[in-house]
């Protein structure tokens, strides 16, 4: 027996309902604040990843499914979204266009992780970008997309955290900071800690080794060293989420695991749904864009995970499961009713109604107990008598009132299954 790959996911219809919620949640949000719809490639050259997500972060060191292509092109699949965004952006000539450029996407993505509750190889996320605007209002525009598109989906127990890690002219500060402290304890480190000491302190921050996070936690703080622009900036953003309603938390903590970050990150948080609650996270980045090639162009975004919210929606959501049903079952028997049967079909169809017919050669039996289960508003028999007359009942499943009508007449079909 062939299984899935550890790690993916199989999304069935009755599941796929749900899926669907969330993301015309969020398609109707971002049409709301004005974001189109981007679809990019599931694989990109790794050098985009390495350069755009850094090649000190784990996401590119351990996480990516990375293969050679037949002519020797490195590439990977996928692990999250704004890289691919950025590149497109610059690609497609977008960073000339007029500013603030405003982009969704929705994408399955793939990182090598040990999966868990939450947490998969295979998972998908809605993310936003939003190009060309340095200010805090674009922070908090972002923000409040994500917080707008967690109402619309009635996930109400989530908290936002919201942190700044600087920019490069206060970074090189903090970052002398956090080599001093994590040179005392360089002993205790994990031995990949023990390279990003010299490499890239900041992911230090973000290890998942048990030892290593112990020591993070009283490591130096980034709002502890912000510059004056920086700090100007995150208090921008706090004005506006004070007068906006939406609450907030300030977690120094939050570093983000990916390089590009500057400035503002923060995340969602969910109850109740185990370790991997970042239902939402995201930040500024507004050294992207050159890093990969392109004009220096500001930019801020956010990717929630929709297996995540699948799970938040276990514990209360907007979700309603909508009742199944088919408008016709015809109830055909012999070769005649069954063609009749097809063409009726496909006329109702095309009036939009919903109608199915017996395509396995069940007895009649066995066809009622079938449209019982898809729970058929109305039946309608068709034997080689009604092929004959060209009468047959249809019958109301609900009360089990019949009228007979004539097969050819679909106005009539119509007419009755239109009655309330
Ligand atoms: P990220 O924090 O790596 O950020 O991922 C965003 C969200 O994707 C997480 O908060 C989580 O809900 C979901 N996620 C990540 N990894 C997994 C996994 N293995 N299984 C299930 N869900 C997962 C980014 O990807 C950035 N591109 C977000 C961003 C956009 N920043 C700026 N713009």
């Amino acid at each position: 027996m062939i299984q899935k790959p550890r790690g993916t996911i199989d999304i069935l219809p009755k599941e796929a309902k749900k899926w669907q919620f969330i993301e015309n949640a969020a398609r109707k949000v971002c049409k709301k604040h004005g974001f189109g719809e981007i679809r990019f490639p599931t694989f990109e050259e790794t050098q985009l990843f390495a350069r755009g997500v850094g090649d000190t972060t784990d996401v590119v060191q351990k996480e990516m499914y990375t293969f050679i292509d037949r002519d020797g092109t490195s590439y990977s699949l996928r692990p999250e979204g704004t890289a691919s965004v950025a590149r497109s952006v610059i690609e497609n000539g977008l960073a000339s266009e007029t500013m603030p450029l405003k982009l969704f996407y929705i994408i399955n993505c793939f990182r090598h992780e040990r999966p868990q509750a939450g947490r998969y190889r295979e998972f998908y996320q809605f993310g936003a970008e939003l190009f060309g605007a340095a200010t805090p209002t674009a922070d908090f525009e972002l923000i409040s997309l994500a917080a707008d598109f967690l109402d619309a989906l009635g996930i109400t127990a989530t908290t936002l955290h919201i942190n700044s890690i600087g920019c490069p002219s206060c970074r090189p500060n903090y970052k002398n900071a956090l080599v001093a402290y994590f040179s005392e304890r360089r002993d205790e480190l994990c031995d990949t800690c023990k390279v990003r000491l010299d490499t890239n302190p900041l992911r230090i921050l973000d290890c998942k080794s048990p030892v290593c996070s112990e020591i993070c936690k009283n490591a130096p703080k980034t709002i502890d060293y912000l510059c004056q622009d920086c700090s100007a900036h995150f208090d921008g953003l706090k004005a506006r989420l004070g007068v906006s309603g939406i609450r907030y938390n300030i977690d120094p903590h939050i570093v983000r695991g990916l390089d590009y970050y500057s400035r503002t990150v923060f995340e969602f948080i969910s109850e109740g749904i185990g370790a991997q609650s970042t239902v939402c996270g995201g930040g500024r980045y507004d050294g992207l864009v050159s890093q990969i090639g392109g004009p220096e162009l500001a930019g801020i975004g956010f990717a929630a995970g929709i297996n995540r919210l699948i799970l938040s929606m276990e514990n209360g959501s907007a979700y309603k499961e909508e009742e199944e049903f088919v408008d016709l079952y015809i109830a055909a028997l012999g070769e005649s009713a069954s063609v009749k049967a097809t063409g009726i079909c496909a006329v109702l169809r095309s009036k939009g109604f919903t109608a199915e017919t017996d395509m396995v050669g069940r007895s009649l039996k066995a066809q009622m107990k079938y449209a019982n289960k898809i729970n058929a508003k109305y039946t309608l028999i068709i034997g080689d008598g009604e092929i004959e007359t060209g009468k047959a009942q249809i019958r109301k499943m609900e009360n089990g009132q019949q009228t007979e009508i004539n097969i050819e007449d679909i106005a009539a079909i119509i007419s009755e299954l239109s009655a309330k």
